[in-house]
């Protein structure tokens, strides 16, 4: 049974899921736009990433008997200068999150929820690898410094990403 602040959490932290699904959708509809199709398949992935996340902790909530609020999900923004510009807005908003779920772990283990904190581990891992993921993209990047040749090369090697259901490789 979770108490009412750790689940008023939980539920803020479901809507930043939603945001960041909402987020990468965006910008995979600016690089569909620039006909950057392997930087759009990267965001896409992005996309069943964060609605995994989100449903992750729609289903725990659930399963400890409490209630998912749904609430409203913020327009993204929708013009962008540059696929760099993405993935600086990328790596600040897992920033975000990051330490949004470090905030809710802290609640957790404040109120000695020992199933949430176990529960949040997964989330405080997953955070790593985003971080760390965007941010080698971006160094790379920031290395071809907008040449065509390099963008493009960039552009096939996220053409080859596929969204893996963590749970089936857990
Ligand atoms: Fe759900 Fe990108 O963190």
């Amino acid at each position: 049974m979770l108490s009412q602040k750790l689940q008023d959490a939980f539920n803020e932290q479901i809507n930043k899921e939603l945001y960041s699904e909402y987020l990468y959708l965006s910008m995979a509809a600016y690089c569909y736009e620039m006909d950057l199709d392997g930087f759009a398949n990267f965001f896409m992935v992005q996309t069943q990433e964060e609605h995994f996340h989100a449903m992750k902790m729609f289903n725990f909530v659930t399963d400890c008997d409490g209630r998912v609020i749904l609430k409203k999900i913020d327009s993204p923004p929708v013009e962008f200068k540059s696929v760099t510009e993405l993935f600086e807005k990328t790596l600040e908003h897992e920033r975000f999150v990051t330490k949004s779920i470090n905030e809710l772990m802290d609640i957790a283990v404040k109120e000695n929820d020992h199933a949430s904190a176990s529960f949040l581990k997964w989330f405080v891992d997953e955070q790593v690898e985003e971080e760390s993921t965007d941010k080698k993209i971006l160094s790379k990047l920031k290395l071809v410094e907008g040449n065509g040749y390099g963008l493009l090369m960039i552009d096939q090697e996220l053409a080859a990403r596929v969204f893996t259901p963590p749970a089936a490789t857990a």
